[in-house]
């Protein structure tokens, strides 16, 4: 190459890449708004934001990654837990932890009832970001960690059509994010018990003097289980606040009949 041919070589190049990265700016700047759904920023969302700054949540919990790395990332964690199950935490986290478990505790920090749904909408907000598969798969917390538990990895595929090989990779897939609640070890129950045996359990439950649902067998036990939370609870002082199952409603309209049938049968197998 020449001088000349290097100096346009250099100034060529300079100004295309400069270009591609004022493109790509420019790009950013217009897609933000759709992306972050900045016109559901509500009060409420702004209010949670200053809940969570007031009581430096940040110092122990990342967001998008950013924070600290003492306890989990909590950016998809509305949509994992679910509004009852935070709001029941929050007010008092210890119930749901053992220090000699779980070797760390978040502390109370007594929020309030109306600064608990608000951080709740905060978090919420967080969560429908749409950060393109950020984190690459759920952080999960304690349970995740307890030898034995298989909650955690990626996200498995089917490897068949066979409806058990299909409710069981559903089963890890987020939505509907079953595993960030249930283990499928023995004992290890995280914000749901383990469902460990659940066939056995549910055949046994459905003749139990107690029961109130409306199952006959056990499949029904635990269809009704995952359609209506509240038909009948399972035994555990943390798994319920006020008579209300902390398993969100809702997975009658998200899950699809086959999809629906996909989780039973494969949780008929956990004998
Ligand atoms: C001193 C550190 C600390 C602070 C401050 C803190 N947390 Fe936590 N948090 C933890 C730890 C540790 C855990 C994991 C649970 C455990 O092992 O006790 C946790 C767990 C959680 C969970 C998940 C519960 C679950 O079972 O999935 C939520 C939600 C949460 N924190 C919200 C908050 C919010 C909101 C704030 C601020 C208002 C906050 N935390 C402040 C340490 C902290
Ligand atoms: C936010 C946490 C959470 C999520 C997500 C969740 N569950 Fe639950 N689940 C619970 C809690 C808490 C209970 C116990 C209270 C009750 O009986 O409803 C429970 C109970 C159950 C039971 C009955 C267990 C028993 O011993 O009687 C089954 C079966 C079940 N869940 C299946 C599922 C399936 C399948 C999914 C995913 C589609 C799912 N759960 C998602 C929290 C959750």
């Amino acid at each position: 190459m020449t001088k000349r041919q290097t100096r346009i070589f250099f100034l060529g190049s300079t100004a295309l890449f400069s270009l591609i990265f004022l493109a790509l700016t420019v790009d950013t700047h217009q897609r933000i708004r759709t992306l972050t759904h900045s016109g559901e920023i509500t009060p409420a969302v702004i209010a949670g934001k200053h809940v969570w700054h007031r009581k430096n949540c940040i110092n122990c919990h990342t967001l998008l990654g950013e924070g600290a790395y003492y306890a989990p990332d909590l950016t998809k964690i509305a949509e994992q837990r679910g509004a009852p199950y935070l709001r029941s935490f929050l007010t008092d986290p210890s119930k749901f932890y053992n220090e000699t478990r779980d070797r760390r505790l978040m502390p109370n920090l007594h929020l309030t009832p109306g600064e608990i749904d608000e951080v709740i909408a905060f978090l919420s907000w967080v969560g429908k970001i749409d950060n393109q598969g950020w984190p690459p798969r759920p952080i999960l917390v304690s349970g995740a960690a307890i030898p034995g538990s298989d909650v955690g990895g990626a996200a498995p595929q089917a490897a068949s059509d066979d409806p058990v090989a299909v409710g069981q990779a559903l089963f890890r897939q987020t939505p509907p994010g079953c595993f960030a609640c249930h283990s499928t070890a023995a004992g290890v129950n995280v914000v749901g018990p383990s469902l460990s045996g659940i066939a056995a359990t549910a055949a046994a439950r459905v003749t139990a003097a107690d029961y109130t649902g409306k199952a006959t067998d056990a499949a029904g036990y635990i269809r009704e289980s995952i359609l209506l939370p509240n038909a009948s609870l399972a035994p555990g002082a943390n798994y319920s606040a006020n008579g209300v199952s902390l398993m969100p409603p809702g997975f009658e309209q998200s899950l699809q009949p086959a999809q629906l049938d996909a989780l039973v049968a494969y949780l008929m197998t956990l004998k």
